[in-house]
């Protein structure tokens, strides 16, 4: 019996369409709740270094009022990291990011700043926080993840997603996936993830977790964000039955 899989409710874009008018609407807090009681397994937001969308009392506001579990993307700026230290997600997942990014375009260059990340991981897991390594798959960065002393990675899809031949990217993740499992972390995987694309990486045995943002809120408009929510699901979890 494979083991079922989670969902990983990215909630960043509900908070673009606020901050499109720095309002109060719609609020991402609401939105993460009505996914939670959709079948969402956790919430996911990431806390930029330029707060483009999620906000420092977004996150604090997740981390009180969720049922599930808030799992806080983030790069190394300082003060994000003492702000992520304040609001005490249940876990961090670790990003490379650039102020001039439309999205996260590439998985962390663990190998590059190996001490540097091994310092943060330490901070966090000291405060009861668990680290997860957002990363290419790429066998040689999942080497560097478990040397960091990280409980988890995620496996940036976006090549996948993007990829004129997917069965070749498919098959990186396979491998990345199990070197991962055989080295005792936890796999999860994300971006750029949609109804049409999602089955296959799904299917993956070792991946447990898939967190998706852009695709089910866009769909949200159309068919609204809890139908959204248990669509997603139904592909994840008929793939995993396969
Ligand atoms: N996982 C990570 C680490 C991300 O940075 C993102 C994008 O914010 C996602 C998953 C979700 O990607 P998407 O919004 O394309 O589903």
């Amino acid at each position: 019996m494979r083991r079922p899989i989670r969902l990983g409710m990215n909630v960043d874009h509900v908070a673009t369409l606020r901050q499109a008018r720095r309002g109060s609407l719609p609020d991402p807090v609401e939105a993460a709740l009505l996914c939670e009681k959709a079948g969402a397994h956790s919430i996911v937001c990431h806390l930029r270094e330029d707060r483009r969308h999620i906000q420092d009392r977004d996150a604090e506001e997740l981390r009180r009022r969720l049922k599930t579990r808030l799992n806080l993307e983030m790069g190394l700026a300082p003060d994000v990291v003492k702000a992520a230290l304040c609001i005490g997600p249940h876990q961090v997942t670790l990003v490379p990011e650039r102020r001039q990014e439309l999205t996260t375009e590439g998985g962390l260059d663990v190998r590059a700043q190996l001490d540097r990340i091994r310092k943060a991981v330490e901070r966090f897991e000291e405060r009861g926080i668990g680290v997860s390594l957002f990363i290419d798959p790429d066998l040689r960065q999942v080497a560097a993840a478990r040397r960091t002393g990280a409980t988890a990675v995620e496996f940036h899809t976006g090549a996948y997603a993007n990829a004129a031949d997917p069965a070749w990217e498919l098959r990186k993740l396979v491998a990345a996936a199990r070197a991962a499992r055989r080295a005792g972390l936890a796999v999860a995987a994300g971006h750029g993830l949609d109804t049409a694309n999602v089955r296959p990486v799904a299917a993956i045995p070792e991946i447990e977790e898939l967190n998706i943002g852009f695709s089910i809120v866009s769909r949200a408009l159309f068919i609204g964000l809890g139908a959204a929510v248990r669509e997603m699901r139904k592909h994840m979890d008929a793939a995993r039955r396969r």
